[in-house]
């Protein structure tokens, strides 16, 4: 089975594709004419090669989690791309994307974000490399994410709030996608997952991939092999877990573990466990799983989490979720924030709420003493410490 790749039309299965209002074709299309032959090019590769390993600091560790190991009786690794400049993953994806807005000559990005990760990431990208940066934003998650928001307007970029529905990431990227319409010659939206028409989930699984791809080699120089039997992390729209799996999905030895946000609960109504409440549908631009009425009104989300407050998942793992390649489990709120608290106290690490769902599996799944289990520490916690600490007074 082929997981990794999806055919031409940008399908996974069933699920991805390209539904996009005609005002936008001509930019999606562009897109999908060009971006394997740039960002394959000897010349993009020696850019963004050079910038991950002297401006990001890859490769990141892949750290034996001692103490963490100890009390679940098995062995944990951590995948820490909460080390890369600016904090989490998402600089993979920003960096390679705003590379190739440069070589299709736009001068001016635009961006969503839920968590202010994305945001900053792209913020800074456009720093580096001397473009015009808008990002929007969610009400509530400018409020949830101020420190990020205060970085990315430090960095040179206007922050717009979106106030429509639940004013978070899903009304964001409704915002984005209005000016995409509205600017389509000049502007390259960067988008912060593996969601959105074809080619987005494929060109940020690429970008994202670079995590997988270290993974191998460095388990390789601890343990002697490249496979682990398990590796675990966060689902918002997917793109850390997108590249925490994307070099393991065809091992059929390795087992995949994708964690969704439970909200208060999947029963409870404030959920955003996907895989758990959505059915086929299109949001973004591909069809995928969505949380909806039967009517087709998307519902709104709720997590802890603003990363991972959206309402529908990237085609690549509602492919794996529906082939049963990977096993989903819904965290709620509180079993994050416990765990965040563990890894802190265990290790000195203070994660993000998002990375802190994935380590959360640890309390819902036994593993074995000898297995090999490798969880992505997607970001770390300094944009959460406001809801660590009211947690943390409760
Ligand atoms: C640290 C961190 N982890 C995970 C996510 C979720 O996004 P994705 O599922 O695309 O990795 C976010 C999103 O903002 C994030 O900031």
């Amino acid at each position: 089975m082929n997981y990794k790749n999806p055919d031409e039309y940008g399908y996974y299965g069933e699920f991805g594709g390209a539904f996009i209002p005609e005002m936008l074709y001509p930019n999606v299309e562009e897109l999908q004419r060009n971006y394997l032959a740039i960002i394959e090019s000897e010349d993009f590769q020696k850019e963004y090669q050079f910038l991950l390993k002297n401006y990001v600091g890859r490769a990141t560790p892949l750290y034996y989690a001692e103490n963490l190991s100890k009390k679940y009786h098995t062995h944990i690794y951590l995948k820490r791309e909460d080390l890369n400049h600016t904090g989490a993953h998402k600089i993979n994806n920003a960096l390679g994307q705003v590379l190739l807005a440069k070589r299709l000559g736009k001068t001016r990005i635009i961006a969503e974000t839920g968590a202010g990760q994305h945001g900053v990431a792209t913020a800074t990208a456009c720093a580096l490399l001397g473009l015009e940066c808008i990002v929007y934003m969610g009400e509530i998650d400018i409020q949830r994410q101020a420190p990020n928001v205060a970085r990315m307007k430090m960095l040179g970029a206007k922050v717009v709030a979106a106030t429509s529905g639940s004013k978070t990431l899903k009304d964001a990227v409704n915002e984005a996608l209005r000016d995409w319409i509205n600017n389509p010659v000049t502007t390259h939206y960067v988008i912060g997952s593996v969601v959105g028409p074809h080619p987005f989930p494929d060109l940020v699984a690429r970008f994202q991939s670079v995590i997988s791809k270290e993974i191998k080699e460095q388990l390789k120089e601890h343990i002697g092999r490249e496979n682990p039997d398990y590796v675990i992390a966060c689902v918002g729209g997917g793109s850390n877990a997108a590249g925490t799996f994307y070099h393991f999905v065809e091992e059929e030895h390795v087992k995949i573990i994708a964690a969704e946000a439970g909200g208060h609960g999947i029963e409870s109504g404030k959920s955003a466990a996907t895989t758990f409440l959505g059915t086929l549908g299109v949001l973004h631009g591909s069809k995928s799983l969505v949380m909806q009425t039967n009517d087709g009104q998307v519902i709104e989300p709720h997590s802890i989490s603003a990363g991972l407050d959206y309402p529908g998942i990237g085609p690549f793992h509602a492919h794996l979720f529906q082939e049963k390649r990977a096993e989903f489990f819904s965290i709620n709120d509180d079993e994050a924030l416990q765990s965040a608290f563990e890894l802190t106290k265990l290790e000195g690490i203070i994660p993000a709420l998002e990375s802190a769902h994935a380590l959360a599996v640890l309390d819902k799944k036994t593993f074995n003493e000898n297995d090999i289990v490798v969880i992505c520490l997607s970001g770390r916690g300094d944009k959460d410490m406001e809801t660590y600490l009211k947690s943390y007074e409760l």
